[in-house]
């Protein structure tokens, strides 16, 4: 328990997932009232039962981020049953295999290969999940920001984490969509903390390193069952030579949380990477 987080109510939007379980239940156990959003009940239930388990105080809100009015309602019976939001942290988004390219990049006989199932290029890649992976990772941040903010404004202050990437600084092959929505998270993080700071509420970011998830081990393998040339690449290019654990980002999220500490500290994103950024992959 910890008397800054002790009842204080924190939303973490993507509650389900790898990296905001952690950091939910993390809050719960820092003596927080923690409301889990997400689309699916099921994986919320596992980290109410968590929390639950440990004694803490959690609620699920079954909702996408990007459904302005959905949001407002939970909203709503987030502060009837627990009280105004003190911290978001805005952990719901990621990738969707359908936006990434199979290249690296354009390959000359690309263009006669439009209408193979398998194939996918800049030029046939389905712009509707494009579309989806720009709206999670941006207005999926921006919608939980208005209307938790103004809770924050209402209520005299509060802390936002937003997520971007390790392509926030530099384009990861492949993944076009997610890249260019992770810059804008950077983008939208500063501008939010130049805009809020006179409502006494600190905007800032983690950008995570690569952490297994069930999404990317798809794509990267593990060190268990063997891992693809990408991820290979990956811990080749990560000095610690692993993959981040859920874990390794509590210690950020408290800083970036906790007035106490950094209070003075908002706009920015610290990178947690095991020191991906530190190579140049030279
Ligand atoms: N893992 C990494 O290596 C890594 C690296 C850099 C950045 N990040 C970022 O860190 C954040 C968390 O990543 P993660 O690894 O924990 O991903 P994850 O395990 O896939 O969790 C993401 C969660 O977001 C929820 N979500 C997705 N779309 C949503 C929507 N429209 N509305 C509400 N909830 C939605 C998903 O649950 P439902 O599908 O049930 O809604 C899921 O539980 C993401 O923004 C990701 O891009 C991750």
């Amino acid at each position: 328990m910890d008397l800054f987080f002790k009842n204080k109510v924190a939303v973490v939007t993507g509650a389900g997932g790898t990296l905001c379980s952690e950091i939910a239940v993390f809050l719960a156990k820092k003596g927080a009232k923690v409301a889990l959003l997400g689309r699916t009940r099921e994986k919320l239930k596992i980290t109410a039962d968590r929390i639950s388990k440990d004694g803490g105080v959690c609620m699920i809100e079954r909702c996408d981020v990007t459904d302005e009015a959905c949001v407002a309602e939970s909203a709503e019976r987030i502060k009837e049953q627990l009280g105004p939001c003190s911290f978001l942290v805005n952990g719901a988004g990621g990738n969707n295999g359908k936006v990434m390219t199979t290249n690296k990049s354009y390959v000359p006989n690309e263009l006669e290969m439009d209408n193979e199932a398998d194939f996918k290029g800049f030029f046939n890649i389905d712009i509707n999940a494009f579309e989806d992976v720009l709206k999670v990772n941006t207005l999926g941040s921006v919608i939980p920001s208005r209307i938790f903010g103004r809770q924050m404004a209402e209520d005299g202050g509060g802390s936002i984490i937003n997520f971007a990437s390790m392509n926030s600084y530099c384009p990861l092959t492949k993944v076009p969509a997610y890249a260019m929505s992770k810059c804008a998270v950077v983008g939208l993080t500063k501008w939010l903390a130049a805009y809020l700071a006179p409502a006494n509420i600190r905007v800032n970011a983690i950008a995570p390193g690569f952490f297994a998830n069930e999404r990317s081990e798809k794509f990267l393998g593990t060190p268990e069952t063997g891992l693809s040339p990408r991820g290979q690449s990956v811990i080749d290019h990560t000095p610690m030579e692993r993959f981040g654990k859920g874990e390794d980002l509590l210690g950020t999220a408290e800083w970036l949380l906790d007035d106490r500490k950094s209070a003075f500290v908002s706009g920015i994103t610290v990178p947690v990477d095991g020191g991906f950024l530190t190579r140049s992959g030279v």
